[in-house]
């Protein structure tokens, strides 16, 4: 059974990285009013305001494009900043992937939040976070 389990999540795994190579639409169409709602469940540990300050995680203003591990004066983990310095950024392509299971995405990442399981939470989400550092896409 446990194989099996590990079979699937490899292949979740692989079905999200296939996404982000392909560049799908997944992540479009979400409501960004139901977003903020959504984000609520992130206030705990990030701010998305301008100049907002860092809490657990780092601040989110303006994530959308943003190279991974690059927000001044935050102290990321050893396996975030590698992504970073392979060359991640935060599409919305990949944030739709990361925001599904944080940790299957970036293993190692202190990120100890769940996931946001239902694609439209994470659609709704990006919405938000894209209307909130005033990106129009
Ligand atoms: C329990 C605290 C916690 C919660 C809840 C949480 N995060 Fe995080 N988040 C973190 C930490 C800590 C990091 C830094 C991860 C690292 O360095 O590995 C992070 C990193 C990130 C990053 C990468 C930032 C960068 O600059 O590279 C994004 C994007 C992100 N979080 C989005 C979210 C969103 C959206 C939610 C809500 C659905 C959320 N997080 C919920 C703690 C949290």
């Amino acid at each position: 059974m446990k194989a099996v389990l590990n079979g699937l999540a490899t292949f979740a795994l692989a079905m999200s990285l296939a996404g982000v190579a392909s560049a799908n639409d997944d992540w479009k169409g979400g409501d960004a009013e139901k977003g903020e709602k959504v984000f609520k469940k992130c206030a705990a540990c990030h701010t998305v305001e301008e100049g907002g300050p860092n809490r657990v995680g780092p601040n989110l203003h303006g994530i959308l494009d943003r190279p991974a591990a690059s927000h001044a004066g935050y102290k990321y983990s050893a396996a975030m900043t590698k992504k970073g310095t392979e060359g991640l950024k935060w599409s919305e392509d990949n944030l739709f992937a990361y925001l599904e299971k944080p940790a299957a995405f970036v293993p190692g990442t202190n990120m100890t939040f769940i996931g946001l399981k239902k694609p439209e939470d994470r659609k709704d989400l990006i919405a938000f976070l894209e209307k909130a550092a005033g990106h129009t896409k």
